[in-house]
């Protein structure tokens, strides 16, 4: 990766390039999702188009998973590093003095964010590909195989625990890909700061919401 990775400050750059990508993701993704609430129709009509058109299949899926890969091999990387920084960690007290829980636990709400993954991939990603490129067996529409998924009560649950760590991860994930970047002034670190409470209460919400109503309705 040459330069840009190759210095802490260059790494933190580049990680928060990474996420400001995947935050955009999770507002689109969120988006789509969200149709499904309001229409079966609708929602198979995106989702259709998405998994049919070739900048979307073949430019912005491959940067997405290359994208969440480099997310999480850097965070590993920083995590180490970090800790070789101080390998006796924070005194117990002195750090929630001094940062808050979801800054010192990124790793462990990263961590989970990262089995969920495993899970939803194989559970909704995977059936599309092997249907699209290996003549595997997929019934139904896409609103009947998520509907399928969401009347389990146990994905439902992981889910749901999954969503509660994304909000963590993303209070503080989001403002700190702010200061990563350079971008601190008195004017402006506390708007970031705003938007960066309502983003990751609202994504993560929504994302329960959908699942909730999958498994409600
Ligand atoms: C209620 C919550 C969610 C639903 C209903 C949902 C639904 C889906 C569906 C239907 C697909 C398959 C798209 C295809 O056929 O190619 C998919 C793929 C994917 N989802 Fe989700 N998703 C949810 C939450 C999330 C969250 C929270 C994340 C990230 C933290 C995420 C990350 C991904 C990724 C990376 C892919 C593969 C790339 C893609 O095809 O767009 N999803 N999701």
């Amino acid at each position: 990766m040459g330069g840009l990775t190759s210095s802490t400050i260059g790494r933190k750059y580049a990680m928060a390039l990474s996420a400001m990508f995947l935050l955009i993701f999770l507002i689109m993704h969120l988006a789509v999702n969200f149709l499904s609430v309001i229409s079966a129709d609708v929602f198979n009509e995106a989702s259709h188009f998405m998994g049919n058109n070739p900048l979307i299949q073949f430019l912005m899926q491959p940067v997405l998973l290359v994208a969440v890969l480099f997310h999480f091999v850097m965070g590993f990387i920083l995590e180490i590093k970090n800790k070789k920084a101080r390998p006796v960690g924070y005194a117990v007290n002195g750090a929630s003095a001094n940062s808050t829980w979801m800054s010192r636990n990124m790793i462990i709400s990263g961590a989970v964010i990262l089995a969920f993954l495993a899970l939803h991939l194989y559970q909704f990603w995977l059936p599309t590909i092997s249907k699209n490129y290996f003549d595997g067996a997929i019934t139904g529409t896409d609103y009947d195989h998520m509907k399928g998924k969401f009347s389990e009560l146990w994905t439902v649950v992981a889910y749901v625990i999954a969503f509660v760590l994304l909000g963590l991860h993303l209070a503080h994930g989001f403002q700190s890909s702010f200061q990563s970047i350079g971008a601190r002034h008195p004017q402006y670190t506390p708007a970031i700061k705003a938007i960066g409470n309502w983003y990751s209460v609202l994504i993560p919400a929504g994302f329960i919401f959908v699942a909730l109503f999958h498994f409600l309705t």
